[in-house]
């Protein structure tokens, strides 16, 4: 796909993965529609990208799943066609299965998988009549195996791409690609946003994200697989990469280092 003149919608444009996707997309002269709730980083994104007044802000809270079809109708009423939804909004979770209270947990899933199917749900029947579209969902590494820490994250990041397989499955002949994005450790605010058990904000860089590939680099790899029409990239470097290899040819030996002390922070 060429990226210039297509009309992209990306969620989570406010900050981290999503702003820089945002930057390398309207960079390869992508008309863009920039949602997250922050409004106002949001349109200082808008007015610092080139072609500023070819792109829109459209504030969305992905909590508010019932809320999106409402919000998102009048916008592609206006744009008449959409080319790609980069699903990419998402918080994220720290805290031992045992001690996350159910709310948390919930949370998650509400932003992470409902408000990502809301947002796909609202933009699909415009694609199926304009021929189809492309839906690129930001998963990660958490949705192909499970660690320490993220039940509820890895849970989130699973069942969405449970659903995108099913997605592709029905509508491939309808001229509708899904393009799933498995990103290990990058380097973003998502520790310091991430919530504790209680609910609490974890509030700092973990050291894992801080050793992660850097936000650039990680856009420029996302809008590659764009480009290439893929179903599916992972991302990353080091075993936050080779984890979901070493699961598929190893499912043993992933078990045993996934269960060691080493892998708790
Ligand atoms: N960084 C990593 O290591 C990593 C690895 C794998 C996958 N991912 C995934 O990458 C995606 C982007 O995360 P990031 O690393 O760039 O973290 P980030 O810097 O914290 O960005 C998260 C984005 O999601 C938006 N968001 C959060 N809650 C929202 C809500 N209720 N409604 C609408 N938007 C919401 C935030 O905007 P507002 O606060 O303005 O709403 C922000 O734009 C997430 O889906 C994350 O799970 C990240």
């Amino acid at each position: 796909m060429d990226i210039k003149n297509k009309r992209i919608w990306v969620t989570g444009a406010s900050s981290g993965i999503g702003e820089a996707v945002a930057k390398e997309l309207a960079a390869q002269g992508a008309n863009l529609i920039l949602s997250a709730r922050n409004e106002a980083q949001l349109e200082a994104l808008r007015a610092s990208l080139p072609n500023a007044e070819s792109h829109i802000v459209v504030a969305i809270d992905l909590s508010k799943s019932e809320d999106i079809a409402d919000i998102v109708a009048p916008v592609l009423k206006d744009i008449g066609r959409l080319d790609v939804l980069v699903n990419n909004g998402g918080i994220s979770q720290r805290g031992l299965a045992r001690d996350t209270l159910l709310d948390v947990q919930r949370q998650v899933m509400e932003v992470n998988y409902f408000g990502t199917v809301a947002m796909t749900q609202a933009v699909l029947p415009s694609m199926l009549e304009n021929g189809g579209g492309m839906i690129v969902t930001v998963s990660s590494v958490a949705g192909k195996v499970g660690g320490q820490s993220m039940s509820g994250y890895s849970a989130s990041k699973h069942a969405i791409l449970g659903y995108m397989n099913c997605l592709r499955a029905e509508e491939a002949l309808n001229g509708i690609k899904v393009l799933n994005i498995c990103p290990g450790f990058v380097q973003t605010n998502i520790s310091v946003n991430a919530m504790l058990a209680d609910g609490q904000q974890y509030g700092k860089v973990a050291g894992s994200i801080a050793n992660g590939i850097d936000v650039q680099t990680c856009a420029v790899k996302m809008v590659n697989a764009i480009r290439q029409e893929k179903d599916e990239v992972v991302i990353g470097k080091g075993i936050s990469y080779w984890a979901p290899t070493i699961y598929r040819f190893f499912p043993g030996l992933f078990r045993r280092l996934s269960s060691s002390k080493n892998f708790r922070e």
